[in-house]
């Protein structure tokens, strides 16, 4: 009989973190979200709010569960309130050093020793940051996909150390509490999406770069052409392009690909600030909402 997850945490209320806390209210879960400090906890809080609201108008949830929900989730600037959590979903910025730092200071906070710390890291070694703590055998990546609480997908990676029974206790969370569905992948940059997709969306860049096709032209084609919801520069520009840019890296520096370096458009436009749809303005223009 695998250990109930009745009490989940969240570290990050950014796109992601705050996608995963509301699907994990929506489920009826004790969740805390940490965030930096109390104004990024407001803000996440404001994120969670307005995703609840789209549900709403969209016809996916009733007013009262989403009122539920919200009320459900506790937000704080403070990891020490994580300490009662069965499992820890960090989702924060995509940069090995903040989460191993996160991670190394959860291992000693959250006080259960059975309870499990999770990553959603797109593209960082599950087995670095399992070796900031004195659990990696707990310690695993769950990657939920943009927008979480539409997309039925969450990748499980398990590391060198990572136990079975860890992985089939997350899994049965994931399928029947979260109702999401789950692909396993072995620790390697990128797991399985965002190895196929990430080269995808470097070549798309590349063709607006030099000239190839406009941006509105590269999506247009992939989407009425193969069917897709949306083209591969409106992707990129709603994950952020210094997400984008982000896993580019980490899978170049895994695999020595040339296909996998971040061209020199994409490096500009982060340093630009221009990341896509949170900004703004990356290969199109966004409405601040
Ligand atoms: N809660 C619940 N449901 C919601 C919702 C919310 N907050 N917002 C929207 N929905 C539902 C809508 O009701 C609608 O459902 P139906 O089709 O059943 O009516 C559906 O989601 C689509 O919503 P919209 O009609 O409002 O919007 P859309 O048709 O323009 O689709 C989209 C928007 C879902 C983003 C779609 O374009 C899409 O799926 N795009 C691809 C996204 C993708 O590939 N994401 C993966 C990124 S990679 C990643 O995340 C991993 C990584 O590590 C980088």
């Amino acid at each position: 009989m695998s250990p109930r997850i009745d009490k989940v945490g969240v570290v990050g209320g950014g796109l992601m973190g705050a996608g995963i806390a509301e699907v994990c209210a929506r489920a009826g879960l004790d969740t805390v979200v940490c965030e930096a400090d109390a104004v990024a906890a407001r803000a996440a809080r404001e994120r969670v709010a307005l995703s609840l609201e789209r549900a709403v108008q969209r016809g996916k949830l009733d007013r009262i569960s989403a009122e539920d929900a919200l009320n459900r989730l506790v937000f704080t600037g403070s990891l020490d309130d994580l300490a009662d959590r069965r499992l820890v979903i960090e989702a924060v910025v995509e940069n090995a050093d903040a989460k191993t730092e996160i991670f190394a200071a959860l291992d000693k906070i959250v006080e259960d020793p059975e309870a499990i710390l999770a990553t959603n890291t797109s593209s960082i070694p599950v087995m670095r940051l399992g070796m900031a703590t004195q659990r990696a055998d707990h310690v695993l990546g769950l990657h939920f996909f943009n927008p979480v609480p539409v997309l039925p997908l969450v990748e499980i990676v398990t590391s060198l150390h990572t136990t079975p029974q860890v992985a089939d206790t997350v899994q049965e969370f994931v399928t029947r509490a979260l109702g999401k569905t789950v692909v396993r992948s072995q620790d390697r940059a990128g797991f399985v999406v965002n190895a196929l997709l990430i080269p995808y969306l470097l070549a798309a860049i590349r063709m607006a770069e030099s000239g190839f096709a406009t941006p509105t032209d590269v999506d247009s084609g992939m989407e009425l052409g193969c069917a897709h919801p949306m083209g591969p520069l409106k992707l990129a520009d709603l994950i952020g392009l210094d997400t984008v840019a982000a896993i580019a890296e980490s899978l170049y520096e895994e695999f020595k690909e040339p296909l996998y370096a971040p061209p020199p458009l994409l490096q500009r436009m982060v340093e630009a600030g221009l990341l896509g749809r949170k900004s703004g303005r990356g290969f199109h223009h966004y409405d601040p909402h």
